[in-house]
């Protein structure tokens, strides 16, 4: 563990990735995401990840909800195309007629007995690309066999509790990184793993950012960083880019957002108004 296995991520690092939108591009040029997610009471983290998947420049993005968050989405959320669960209050059985570029996939979504077999089931024959939050983290946690279904470089993005069910308990942080080199090497996944000082991990290297701040300690704000990452895959970032990326941008909104709100009053939906403003910060 060397200096040069960690790398600041700052503006310029961000520029020297980012892909410029051509003059003629339509919708299909910038990807289709598929958000799944959302139980009843938790529509909300669903609507968050898509609207931030929007704001971040996906051409088309489609949620993949319980019966009862068909209503609320189609009044409040116009972009969003909807296709429902025959389940009214749980994603039961993960069936969609559409070819997504990439799926964002957890959020609200909860563990009720009939979700966790349509994750299990949905990973035994997906492989379109993947970013991974929440209670599908949670879910996955429970056997090395269902990530070894992951497709190579899925994207996950656990908070700390997250992080320990999927990895084990750590003893310092410099052994929690180590761990999760090694976790992200056996199943070849791009770990995010949140924080205040949120650390990307892929390939023995991780790479830290340099945005946020303790006002996004709020609900929500999770949900809205996985609908940006999965946006930006569906835009044709490979995931760690995407990853590092979303992360910088995600706290750069949020740093912008604070500087009206003050900290006690920033909210997800406000960190959502600020991508625009972080991605016009970049030039
Ligand atoms: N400074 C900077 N960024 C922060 C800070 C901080 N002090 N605290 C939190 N953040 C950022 C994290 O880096 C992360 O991107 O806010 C986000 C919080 O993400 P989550 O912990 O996943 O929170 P949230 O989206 O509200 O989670 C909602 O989903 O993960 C499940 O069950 C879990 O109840 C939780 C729900
Ligand atoms: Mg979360």
């Amino acid at each position: 563990n060397t200096e040069t296995d960690y790398e600041l991520i700052g503006k310029n690092e961000v520029l020297s990735y980012y892909i410029p939108r051509e003059k003629f591009s339509h919708k299909g040029t910038y990807g289709h995401s598929l958000i799944i997610g959302g139980s009843y009471g938790k529509i909300g983290a669903v609507h968050l990840a898509a609207k931030a998947c929007l704001h971040t420049g996906s051409g088309l993005v489609t949620v993949y909800v319980p019966q009862c968050g068909y209503i609320p989405l189609q009044t409040n959320f116009p972009e969003a195309m909807v296709i429902t669960d025959v389940d009214e209050r749980h994603i039961s059985n993960i069936d969609f007629d559409i070819s997504p570029t990439v799926i964002g996939i957890g959020m609200g979504m909860g563990k009720d007995k009939k979700t966790v077999k349509a994750f299990i089931d949905f990973l035994n024959s997906n492989d379109t690309p993947l970013v991974v939050d929440a209670d599908a983290l949670n879910i996955l946690s429970e056997s090395k066999e269902l990530l070894k279904k992951l497709p190579s470089q899925t994207v996950l993005t656990p908070h700390p509790k997250e992080l320990e069910r999927l990895i084990g308990k750590w003893d310092g942080d410099f052994e929690k990184l180590e761990m999760a080199k090694a976790f992200s090497k056996m199943y070849d996944c791009v770990l995010v793993i949140k924080g205040a000082n949120t650390i990307t991990v892929y390939d023995g290297k991780g790479y830290v950012n340099t945005t946020g701040n303790p006002g996004m300690a709020t609900g929500g704000t999770g949900d809205v960083l996985t609908g940006m990452i999965t946006g930006l895959v569906a835009q044709g970032y490979e995931p760690l880019r995407a990853s590092i990326i979303g992360v910088y941008l995600h706290g750069r909104a949020g740093d912008i957002e604070v500087e009206k709100t003050g900290y006690q009053a920033l909210t997800a939906s406000s960190v959502i108004e600020g991508i625009g403003r972080a991605f016009l910060d970049l030039f």
